[in-house]
């Protein structure tokens, strides 16, 4: 008789048993919320403990004082004072008093100045934080679809972090030894920009830097030309939803009727939100992190020396609107909700530690042609986005799979 069987299956169980009762094994407390009609399966799924955590995470800090808009202009008291000139001198200062809160609580004002000579370009630091304020003016001015009227400071990315907690970079590591091994497709390893799934690693250079076709589905029973989307599609697609996901903090669901993840009409309204978002996350990155390429340190670079990239957790950071909604604008109206000169400088001419000042391509005849990111090449199906996210249909389903992609423009 084989004895060992029955000793086998104790032991197994008892294993088992152990694994759930032992450490690393926990069953939050979950908290369901329903937000679709009976039996379509609409539920979000939140874990309470975590909730706890994101509420002290996510407290708007205070503005330091009251700034007085009236008196002379930051543009003529100062001496190298590119984009914020028009803020009086009280609001300029109470700007600088919340960035320094904002990316260097700790370092202060040195982390962006010489103490010496304020008006030197000299750190990099303070380069970025220019190009850094012409972009939060953009996403609050140009991306309302997205934002609405809560907005973005520095805040909602940089929480008192010179590099905020969430964002990416090409991740091909590790790399196939050869031969057979040479094309892994991107798969098979803890991809950590996919909610650290095994799905293809680096598609977020595919969707949210250009602009590849998200959509995968087939509106027929048979294959047709007009889809060719295949499984490796779809697995890529998949994996943005998890990197989208995992940054909101949400289920699919939040998003789609899991009846037909492509049905316009059956998903919640926040699939148009995200549909602007996704947008919006192209424009930053193609038009802002990028171009910043020269002035980052290696330090502050991938392993395969692109710069740090935007995804929707460097704002969301686990919560479904950032900060809870909450919109700190009311005290950074003239600096950070409307845009003051736009232009851009040659930053493949920037000098750590000596250049002084960075002019705007205009400004400086030594320098080269105006680059390619003054005027983003517009794409003809995503061109201006509306302003009023309430009046937009996402464009019409199911998508024609030629819409062509917007090629970021090519670093300066
Ligand atoms: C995160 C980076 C950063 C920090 C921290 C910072 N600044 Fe600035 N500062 C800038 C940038 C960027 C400009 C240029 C703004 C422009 O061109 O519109 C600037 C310009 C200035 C100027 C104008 C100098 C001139 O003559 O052109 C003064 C004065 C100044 N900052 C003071 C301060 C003080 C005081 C602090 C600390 C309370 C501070 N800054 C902290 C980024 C920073
Ligand atoms: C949409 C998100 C986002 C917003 C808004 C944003 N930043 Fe950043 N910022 C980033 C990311 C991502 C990096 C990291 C880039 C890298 O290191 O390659 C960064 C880097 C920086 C750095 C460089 C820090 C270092 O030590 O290398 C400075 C300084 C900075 N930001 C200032 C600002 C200021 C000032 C504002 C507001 C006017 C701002 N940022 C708004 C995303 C953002
Ligand atoms: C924050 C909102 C949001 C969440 C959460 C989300 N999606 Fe999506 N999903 C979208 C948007 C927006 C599109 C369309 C993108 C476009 O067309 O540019 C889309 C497209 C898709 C498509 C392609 C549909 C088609 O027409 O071919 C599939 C499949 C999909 N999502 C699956 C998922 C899965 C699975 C999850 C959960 C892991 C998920 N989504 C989570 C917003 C979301
Ligand atoms: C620059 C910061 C920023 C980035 C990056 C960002 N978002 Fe948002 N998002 C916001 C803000 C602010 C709101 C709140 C808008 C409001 O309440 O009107 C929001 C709202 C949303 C909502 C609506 C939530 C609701 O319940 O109404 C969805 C969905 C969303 N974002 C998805 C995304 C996705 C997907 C990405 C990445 C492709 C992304 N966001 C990237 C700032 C950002």
């Amino acid at each position: 008789m084989k004895l060992w069987i029955p000793f086998a299956i104790s032991a197994g169980s008892l294993l088992t048993i152990a694994s759930f009762v032992g450490a690393g094994w926990d069953a939050p407390p979950v908290e369901s919320e329903q937000i679709g009609f009976r039996g379509t399966g609409m539920y979000v799924h939140r874990d309470v403990e975590n909730q706890e955590a994101l509420k002290l995470a996510n407290v708007v800090p205070p503005a330091p004082w009251e700034a007085d808009p009236s008196g002379d202009r930051a543009g003529d008291i100062y001496e190298n004072v590119q984009v914020l000139g028009d803020l009086s001198d009280d609001q300029f200062n109470q700007f600088m008093a919340s960035i320094t809160e904002w990316i260097a609580p700790e370092a202060g004002c040195n982390y962006c100045h010489n103490p010496e000579n304020l008006a030197s370009d000299e750190v990099y630091q303070k380069v970025v934080s220019r190009r850094m304020i012409q972009m939060t003016q953009a996403i609050n001015v140009d991306w309302q679809s997205h934002v609405g009227q809560v907005g973005a400071t520095c805040y909602t990315c940089h929480r008192g972090q010179a590099i905020p907690a969430n964002y990416w970079y090409e991740d091909l590591e590790p790399k196939p030894a050869g031969g057979m091994t040479q094309n892994r497709a991107g798969q098979n390893v803890v991809a950590m920009f996919a909610g650290n799934s095994s799905l293809p690693q680096n598609v977020l250079k595919d969707y949210l830097l250009d602009a590849k076709q998200i959509r995968v589905h087939s509106t027929t029973a048979l294959p047709t030309s007009a889809n060719l989307a295949g499984t490796k599609e779809t697995e890529a697609t998949w994996s943005l939803m998890m990197h989208m996901s995992e940054s909101l903090g949400v289920n699919c669901t939040t998003c789609h009727n899991s009846r037909a993840f492509n049905a316009w009409d059956e998903s919640p309204p926040q699939r148009v939100t995200a549909w602007h978002g996704i947008r919006m996350v192209r424009d930053i990155n193609a038009n802002y992190m990028v171009g910043l390429t020269p002035v980052f340190p290696d330090i502050r670079k991938g392993p395969e020396g692109d710069v740090f990239k935007v995804g929707c957790g460097t704002c969301h950071a686990g919560v479904q609107k950032p900060l809870y909604g909450v919109s700190m604008l009311q005290d950074y109206a003239d600096s950070l909700t409307r845009k003051g000169p736009t232009e851009v400088p040659d930053f493949a001419s920037y000098q750590p530690g000596t250049t002084q000042r960075m002019a705007p391509a205009g400004d400086a005849p030594t320098t080269p042609a105006a680059p390619a990111d003054v005027t983003p090449p517009v794409d003809p199906v995503e061109a201006a986005p509306p302003a009023d996210p309430a009046a937009v249909t996402p464009p019409a389903d199911p998508a024609t799979p030629s819409t062509p992609a917007a090629t970021p423009p090519a670093t300066p």
